[in-house]
């Protein structure tokens, strides 16, 4: 499982990353179907796991450790999965099942990695107690809040780029 883990080419943008690591998620109508719930803000959840995958391989570089950056993008796309409108009253428990929820509709509609498996599943710590097991798993929860505090006041990071990636595989 290690031995996937690379650096990624300084030639390589973080935009290219998240399209060429997650190209299969980002094309398919489950990923798309994402687009109708909003996530925080106006955002919604393609737009914010998109920018929560260029912000994971964006800080993840910066550390400049070796990363399984296929786990780290597709579990970051998928790490919001959970495919309902979370406002909606009866989901009040949302913060604390979302990521089981997000991991076992993952694992229907897409082939997944236990490095992707721990990402999704513990993207919400600390207020979900288990900690993550793997560096990717740790990136991502730091990226996920720092896009979602963005979002809810009012300062996306769904930016041009992420644009561009949505509209590429439209
Ligand atoms: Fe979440
Ligand atoms: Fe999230």
């Amino acid at each position: 499982m290690r031995k996937n883990r690379q650096r990624i080419s300084k030639k390589t943008s973080n935009q290219r990353a998240v399209a060429h690591y997650g190209a299969d998620i980002l094309d398919s109508k489950e990923h798309k179907s994402c687009d109708k719930y909003i996530q925080h803000g106006n955002t919604n959840v393609r737009q914010h796991t998109t920018s929560v995958a260029c912000m994971a391989v964006a800080i993840a570089r910066k550390t400049r450790l070796k990363y399984d950056y296929s786990a780290l993008v597709r579990g970051a796309l998928l790490h919001d999965y959970f495919l309902y409108d979370w406002h909606e009253p009866h989901h009040g428990l949302h913060g604390y099942t979302h990521a089981s929820i997000a991991l076992h509709n993952a694992a229907e509609d897409f082939a997944i990695s236990p490095i992707e498996a721990d990402v999704i599943k513990k993207h919400m710590w600390p207020l979900n107690l288990k900690p993550p097991r793997y560096r990717e798993a740790f990136i991502v929860t730091l990226a996920d809040k720092i896009c979602s505090a963005k979002e809810v006041f009012g300062k996306p990071i769904y930016n041009k780029k992420v644009e561009e990636i949505l509209d590429e595989h439209e």
